[in-house]
């Protein structure tokens, strides 16, 4: 298939790319460059042995979306987002403007260049505060900060899309908890900045780079306090990518589907497993619980069984082993 990867620079894009293209499909990058290097590209190259193609440009832009989807597309990723939680609360109207109208500009081109299929990165935020784990597809759902509504409102309006063109087919795939970087160490989390995320902070506390990790909260109802989450290694994530791409293909209609694991762990089992299986300390002092966060959440992984054939394949201290081999190769991320 021709593939457009919009935010496949990015650190679920990268490892989705090597994957596509390892598999032969023909791969086009579009993306800003906002929280990525190009430096991946000649990456994603090496790790698949096939060239993929690359375009700068921002989804909001018109003349980017048509080089984008010159030639002939089959199906369009689009994980082009900006996706803190933290920045989303002080910069709101940024994240509308980049996540909705870009989508939203998104839809308008696929339209204009007729390319009925789109996979969808959603997020598991979408869930917001669940009242019942684990959660599934059709849990309720709520809106609990800026990245989150954004998160809604586009596959809402993806949804309404598809109501509006029957042919038209989408995955709004669920992302629980990302974390793992490829085996091969030269791809990984590289976002641009202090991470926010718990995997990507600890590997900086692991490898001395700040002192201590902040464990926020362990006085929440789970078993040991802390908080509880599906960490999904970010392989398993792009496999199940190829997977949707058939799926899409052949199902028109919007379908939410969840990509966990279906398997909780709190953030000291987390430390745990990472200092056992990496052999390195973490530093890390109980604070305050964070604002916004939930006490645990985890995936029911029925559906993406079900629909895609495709089910998580690694644990924990895969996860694990695989962030510190990128974050011990690549000690500043990717080189500027
Ligand atoms: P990332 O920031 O590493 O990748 C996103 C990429 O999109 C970046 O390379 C960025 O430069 C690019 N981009 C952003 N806005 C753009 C625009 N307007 N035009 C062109 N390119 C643009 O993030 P990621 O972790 O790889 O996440 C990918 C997608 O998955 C996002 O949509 C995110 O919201 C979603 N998601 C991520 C997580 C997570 O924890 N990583 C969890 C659930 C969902
Ligand atoms: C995980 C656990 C923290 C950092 C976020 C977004 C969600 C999705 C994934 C995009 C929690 C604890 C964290 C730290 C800690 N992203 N923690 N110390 O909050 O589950 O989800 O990323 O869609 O939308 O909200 O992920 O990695 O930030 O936190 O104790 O320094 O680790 O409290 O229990 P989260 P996270």
């Amino acid at each position: 298939m021709r593939i457009l990867v919009c935010g496949g620079t990015g650190y679920i894009g990268s490892h989705t790319s090597v994957v596509l293209a390892q598999m032969g499909h023909e791969v086009r990058i579009l993306d800003n460059l906002s929280n990525s290097s190009p430096v991946v590209v000649e990456r994603i190259g090496l790790i698949s042995g096939r060239r993929v193609e690359f375009i700068k440009g921002d989804i909001r832009d018109r003349h980017s979306l048509a080089d984008g989807l010159a030639g002939g597309v089959d199906v369009v990723i689009h994980f082009a987002a900006l996706k803190s939680v933290a920045d989303s609360c002080a910069r709101p109207l940024e994240y509308f403007d980049n996540n909705i109208s870009g989508t939203i500009n998104l839809l308008q081109a696929m339209t204009a260049a007729g390319v009925r299929h789109l996979v969808f990165s959603s997020s598991a935020t979408v869930y917001g505060n669940a009242k019942q784990v684990p959660v599934t597809e059709e849990s309720p759902l709520q809106v609990v900060n800026p990245y989150g509504r954004t998160k809604l409102v586009m596959e809402d309006l993806i949804r309404d899309y598809c109501v509006s063109h029957p042919e038209f087919g989408a995955t709004l795939l669920r992302y629980f908890n990302p974390v793992g970087a490829h085996p091969s160490g030269q791809i990984g989390e590289g976002p641009i900045g202090t991470p926010g995320n718990l995997m990507p902070y600890l590997t900086l506390v692991a490898a001395g780079k700040r002192p201590f990790l902040q464990v926020f909260g362990n006085d929440y109802p789970t078993p040991d306090g802390t908080g509880v989450r599906d960490y999904i290694h970010v392989m398993d994530l792009a496999e199940a990518h190829v997977s949707a791409l058939s799926y899409v293909s052949r199902n028109p209609g919007a379908t939410p589907i969840n990509l966990g694991t279906g398997r909780g762990y709190s953030v000291l089992e987390l430390i745990q497993t990472f200092e056992r299986i990496c052999g390195v300390e973490v530093p890390y002092r109980i604070v305050e619980r964070r604002a916004g966060d939930v006490a645990a959440l985890w995936a029911d992984a029925t559906k993406a069984q079900e629909l895609l054939g495709w089910r998580a394949r690694f644990d924990l201290e895969k996860m694990c082993e695989d962030a510190w081999r990128w974050q011990v190769g690549n000690p500043d991320g990717y080189p500027t």
